[in-house]
């Protein structure tokens, strides 16, 4: 395992960490082909960084958590925001109707402790979205870099969990996969290669599933 440990890395990375990359940006396109809508509802956003998807979720009450203090103060104010960890979330049972975990569930090596706290907060036959590098792109060498202040490229640690595995976890959780989008890299991200001065590797990563979206069910009773 390569890769400095994520609490480390979004300590760095935290003032930058808004600006899109490929990875986020086919991310949320992913998320939002799912065509899940939070309007209405109890939403908890785990691994929230930034709370930069809160704004504008039109849920009831919209929360984010996350382990890295760093990411969390650079929110925008006015959201609901918690410190804490997704392996013991500090929040009541069935408590949340949609549970985000968007672009988390790599950094940390315990699948099981995830699934087990993202079924447990959701209600039962709430949804659960769990997204992240796909299996492919990393057995690919894609890793997960950033830039630090002094423009030094940093390497943040992850560990590669596989549809296959994640949907026995999650079986075993109460959670069924109900939809499931892949972000390919396709022209609409040509242009972060362009200014990333990696042109020749959009060549090489064209139609690659970079992201996969996983969005489960959790059974009603
Ligand atoms: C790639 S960022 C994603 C942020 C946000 N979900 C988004 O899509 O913009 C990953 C986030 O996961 C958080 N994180 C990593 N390990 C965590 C853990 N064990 N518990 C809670 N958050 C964690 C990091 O601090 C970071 O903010």
């Amino acid at each position: 395992m390569n890769g400095m440990p994520a609490r480390e890395g979004y300590r760095l990375w935290a003032d930058s960490y808004d600006a899109e990359t490929v990875v986020s940006q086919l991310e949320d396109a992913a998320v939002q082909r799912l065509g899940v809508s939070t309007a209405g509802c109890t939403l908890l956003d785990v691994g929230c960084g930034t709370g930069r998807r809160l704004p504008d979720v039109g849920a009831d009450l919209a929360v984010g958590v996350d382990i890295t203090l760093e990411m969390l103060a650079k929110a925008r104010s006015g959201l609901r925001l918690a410190a804490g960890d997704v392996r013991a979330l500090p929040f009541a049972s069935l408590t949340f109707d949609i549970v985000w975990c968007r672009l988390v569930i790599g950094h940390v090596s315990e699948m099981e402790a995830v699934y087990s706290e993202l079924s447990r907060v959701c209600c039962m036959g709430g949804l659960v979205l769990v997204t992240d590098l796909s299996a492919e792109s990393v057995a690919a060498g894609h890793k997960r870099t950033f830039r630090d202040a002094e423009g030094t490229t940093r390497e943040l640690e992850h560990f590669a969990h596989t549809l296959e595995r994640q949907a026995v976890v999650a079986y075993d959780h109460g959670l069924r996969l109900e939809k499931r989008q892949d972000g390919v890299v396709d022209p609409s991200v040509k242009q972060l290669y362009v200014d990333a001065g990696k042109e020749k590797a959009y060549e090489e990563q064209l139609g690659m599933p970079m992201v996969r979206a996983l969005l489960w069910r959790k059974n009603a009773a």
